[in-house]
């Protein structure tokens, strides 16, 4: 999607996404946030939305969150207040593709329902690579496309709604697998249906 796009498109999300698409995509925001929570440290949630994932967040890690919709950014600052959400460093306006912030500023880096939404993906990715420390850990939860049956053919229907949907729904796997400084070390499907996948990357040590 062009970042115009992701714009408008979140900016009418906004108000019903954590009735709507947020409420169905709980799973993967808690099996990463447990990841994250049992190696602790500073983390960067990309594309961090409404902060639904923001309480899930532990006191072993302090974590900062980046998004480039106002509208999305005002629900999660709401919910730091409100929920006086103690770890969380920061909430800033920032384009995914050009991260302001220094090379390896973080131990971990989290995009959750993110790496399909955002303008080039494969800059998205070298744009992780460089801001987590080597060694540090790259969770991707994502719906990936499929090669067979009845989704599949829904998938590639509905591929040219993606500024209407705000998300593209017949993504590529192999475009989050092409950034050399990170190797895929674990990926699996998340219930319901398995329609997200997390994938666990490491950034070369
Ligand atoms: C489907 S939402 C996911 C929000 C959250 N991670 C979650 O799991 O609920 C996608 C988010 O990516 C953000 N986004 C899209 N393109 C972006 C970019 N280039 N830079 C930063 N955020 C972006 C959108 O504004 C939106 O909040």
């Amino acid at each position: 999607m062009e970042l115009r796009a992701v714009e408008k498109s979140y900016a009418r999300w906004a108000p019903i996404y954590d009735r709507t698409f947020g409420a169905l995509t709980g799973v993967g925001r808690r099996r990463a946030t447990a990841i994250l929570n049992a190696l602790g440290g500073e983390v960067l949630e990309l594309g961090v939305g409404t902060g639904l994932a923001l309480r899930h967040y532990g006191p072993r890690v302090t974590v900062t969150g980046v998004d480039y919709s106002e509208e999305m950014l005002a629900k999660a600052r709401a919910k730091v207040a409100g929920e006086e959400l103690k770890n969380v460093a920061a909430l800033c306006r920032m384009d995914a593709r050009k991260l302001d912030f220094p090379d390896e500023s973080f131990d971990h880096v989290a995009a959750m329902h993110v790496i399909s939404v955002v303008p080039e993906p494969e800059r998205v990715m070298a744009e992780i690579a460089r801001v987590v420390r080597p060694g540090g850990t790259v969770l991707i939860v994502n719906h990936f496309r499929r090669d067979r049956g009845a989704l599949a053919l829904a998938e590639r229907l509905a591929a040219p709604l993606a500024d209407l949907l705000g998300w593209h729904s017949d993504f590529d796997r192999q475009r989050v697998l092409g950034e050399t400084r990170l190797r895929l070390v674990e990926e699996r499907t998340l219930p319901p249906l398995g329609m997200m996948t997390l994938m666990r990357l490491v950034k070369a040590g």
